[in-house]
C-alpha cells in the first residue's frame, strides 16, 4: 500500500514537472505578454478573408462618395430629432449647415439610385473628441437609413462606410481603397458629393494627385445657405497647402488638422486592403506621385 501510493505520488509529481517544462517551452517559443511578432509583416492579417464573389460589393463598378462633415450625437432617430441642430456636434462655423449635410446624403443616395452598378460610400472618421468615438461615416449611414434612404431603399444594400478619413484628400483616396476592399477592383467611374465650393479642390487637386483620369470623375456640389463662414478658410487652410503638398502629409496646416481630427488614436488600415494603391497612398512630397497607379 505504502509503496504503490508513493509510486502514484511520484508519477503525479513527474506529470506536474512535465507540464511545467512544456509550459515554459511554449511561452519561450511563442512569446508572452509582449508583441513578439511585431517585427513581422502583419499586413496580411488585416486583409479581409472574403474573395470574389463573396465580397460585399462584388460586381459593382462605379463609386459614389459622400464626404462627411459632422456627427449626430442623439440616440433618437426621428426625422424631427435629426433635423434639430442641437442634436449634432458642430464645429465653429457649421451652424445652419445640418440641412446641407442631409442634402449631401440625399444627393449621394439619388446618384446611387440612378446607377444600379454603383456603390455608395459615406466617408469620415471619428473626428470630434466631444462627440465620442463615433464616426462621421456612421452618422451619415444611420441618418440616411433613419430617413428611409430618401425613398430609394434599394440603395441600402449598396451603401457602406469609410471610417478613417480626416480631410478631403483622405475622403477620396481612402474611399478608393475601400471600394477595392468591398468589390475586389477599382471604380471605373467616381462621383464625389460635397460642397460646391470645394469642387476645384477635389477635382483639380485631389483627383489630380491620385492621377484619376479626368473623364471618369464627376462632382455633385451642394453649398450651405450661408457661404461667408463656410468658405473663409477654403483657400488659406486647404487649397493653397494642398497645392504645395498634394498628399497632405507634410504641410503643418494639413498635418496638424489630421492630428486634431484623430482624437481617438485610430490607426489607419490602408493600404492593407488595396495593395495596388500603396505607392500613391503612401507618397509624400512637394509634387504629385508619378509612379504606377491601378487605374
Ligand atoms: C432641439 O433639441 C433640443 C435639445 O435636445 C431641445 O431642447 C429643443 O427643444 C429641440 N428643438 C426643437 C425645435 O424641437
Ligand atoms: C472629409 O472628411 C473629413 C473627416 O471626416 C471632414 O471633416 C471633412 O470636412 C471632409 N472634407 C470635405 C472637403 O468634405
Ligand atoms: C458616371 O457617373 C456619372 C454620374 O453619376 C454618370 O452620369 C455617367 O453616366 C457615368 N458614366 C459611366 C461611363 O458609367
Amino acid at each position: 500500500m505504502a509503496v504503490s501510493s508513493s509510486f502514484l505520488r511520484s508519477k503525479r509529481f513527474l506529470i506536474i514537472v512535465g507540464l511545467y517544462v512544456a509550459g515554459i517551452l511554449i511561452i519561450r517559443l511563442n512569446g508572452f505578454g509582449e508583441f513578439r511578432h511585431a517585427d513581422v509583416n502583419t499586413t496580411g492579417r488585416t486583409l479581409p478573408v472574403y474573395r470574389p464573389p463573396m465580397m460585399p460589393g462584388f460586381g459593382l463598378e462605379s463609386l459614389v462618395m459622400v464626404a462627411g462633415h459632422a456627427i449626430y450625437v442623439s440616440g433618437v432617430w426621428t426625422r424631427e430629432s435629426i433635423y434639430n441642430e442641437s442634436n449634432w456636434f458642430l464645429e465653429q462655423g457649421q451652424a445652419g449647415q445640418v440641412s446641407t449635410f442631409i442634402e449631401h446624403m440625399k444627393t449621394g443616395v439619388e446618384a446611387a439610385a440612378t446607377d444600379s452598378m454603383s456603390l455608395l460610400i459615406f466617408s469620415g472618421g471619428e473626428t470630434r473628441k466631444g462627440a465620442g468615438p463615433r464616426s462621421e461615416a456612421q452618422t451619415y449611414w444611420l441618418v440616411a437609413d433613419a430617413l428611409g434612404w430618401f425613398g430609394h431603399p434599394q440603395v441600402a444594400s449598396r451603401a457602406f462606410t469609410e471610417e478613417h478619413a480626416r480631410d478631403s484628400f483622405e475622403n477620396l483616396s481612402f474611399s478608393m481603397c475601400r471600394f477595392r476592399e468591398l468589390t475586389g477592383r477599382y471604380p471605373s467611374n467616381t462621383t464625389i458629393v460635397s460642397f460646391k465650393f470645394k469642387k476645384r479642390r477635389f477635382l483639380e487637386l485631389h483627383a489630380e494627385a491620385l492621377s484619376l483620369p479626368k473623364s471618369t470623375v464627376h462632382y455633385l456640389g451642394v453649398d450651405p445657405p450661408i457661404m461667408v463662414e463656410a468658405t473663409s478658410g477654403e483657400l488659406s487652410s486647404a487649397a493653397v497647402p494642398f497645392e504645395q503638398d498634394p498628399n497632405g502629409c507634410q504641410h503643418t496646416i494639413l498635418t496638424s488638422k489630421r492630428a486634431k481630427r484623430n482624437p481617438f488614436a485610430r490607426t489607419i488600415p490602408y493600404p492593407a486592403g488595396c495593395p495596388e494603391m500603396s505607392g500613391v497612398l503612401l507618397h509624400c512630397g512637394n509634387s504629385k506621385f508619378s509612379g504606377q497607379v491601378p487605374w
